[in-house]
């Protein structure tokens, strides 16, 4: 079945340009990405559009956020797909700044995230969290939404969002949308395109591990971890192995790692590198 046609969406490249389209537009919602538009993100502009009488998409794929030897260069654009998929989603304005626009000169004031910006990615990706806060606060100011929509695959970073617009208080509404999938569990992302057909396989064992997890809940943290750690330890060896970064049960606000004796809610993650390609999943959990 082919999607409706849709007016194309308008397309704005400076802070000027779309403040004049802003202008215009009553209650807002912005749905921030970095472009290769999947399914995943047709379901947060779907929510964006439930919440607000116009939906803004941004994309760009910053800079700020990628250390050195990540897929900054390597990263996909699709700029014409992207349009062609919001025009289908109803999406009225797409909001695709250059880089040298975002960033005219060097960026020297930053977002610290504080103590979630140091744990989880955050280890792993130094300045991570700080290079996401200040694109998602400098968006927040060009674009004035009235509601902004994040994936909860990136859970840690819809947990920094949410913590930077409270203490900064920047009267946005946030709005997390759980995570689309596959057919085959492999959460939906815009990296899934670097992996080839064996890797695609081995890294099923991501999905795999947190249903396990999520399984095991009654029995509590050491249950859960351990449960899906089996299905990790045996995906080490497959033939394209799966090399765990790290396997956390977290408080779903701070991060932290929740003790043995934790009840309530909480958040199974995994990160992994399948080939060249690094993988993040997540499930929430009630324990
Ligand atoms: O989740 C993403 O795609 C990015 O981290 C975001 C929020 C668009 C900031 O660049």
């Amino acid at each position: 079945m082919t999607a409706p046609d849709r007016a194309a969406p308008v397309v704005a490249r400076t802070p000027e340009e779309l403040a004049r389209i802003r202008a215009g537009l009553g209650r807002t919602a912005l749905v921030p990405t970095m472009g290769a538009l999947h399914s995943g993100h047709r379901g947060l502009i779907a929510a964006a559009r439930e919440r607000a009488e116009a939906v803004v998409v941004s994309v760009f794929v910053n800079p700020l956020q990628f250390g050195p030897g990540e897929d900054y260069e390597r990263y996909p654009r699709a700029f014409d797909d992207d349009l062609r998929a919001c025009a289908e989603e109803g999406v009225d304005v797409v909001y695709a700044p250059g880089v040298e626009t975002m960033y005219p000169g060097e960026q020297i004031v930053t977002v610290d995230p504080g103590p979630i910006g140091d744990v989880l990615e955050g280890a792993s990706r130094p300045g991570h969290f700080r290079g996401v806060l200040t694109v998602v606060a400098k968006l927040f100011h060009m674009v004035r939404p009235d509601v902004a929509v994040f994936g909860q695959k990136d859970a840690q970073q819809l947990a920094a969002i949410r913590r930077m617009v409270r203490d900064l208080a920047f009267g946005i509404t946030v709005v997390g949308v759980p995570t689309v999938r596959d057919h085959d569990g492999l959460a939906t992302s815009s990296r899934n395109v670097y992996l080839s057909e064996d890797e695609r396989a081995s890294a099923l064992a991501l999905s795999r591990a947190l249903l396990s997890g999520a399984d095991a809940s009654v029995t509590g943290p050491v249950g859960i971890l351990g449960a899906a750690r089996e299905v990790l330890d045996a995906a080490a060896a497959d033939t394209v192995p799966v090399e765990l970064d790290y396997l956390a049960l977290v408080d779903a606000h701070t991060f932290a790692e929740v003790p043995p004796d934790h009840r309530g809610e909480a958040v199974l993650l995994v990160a992994a590198r399948v080939g060249s390609t690094r993988l993040i999943d997540n499930v929430p959990l009630t324990l």
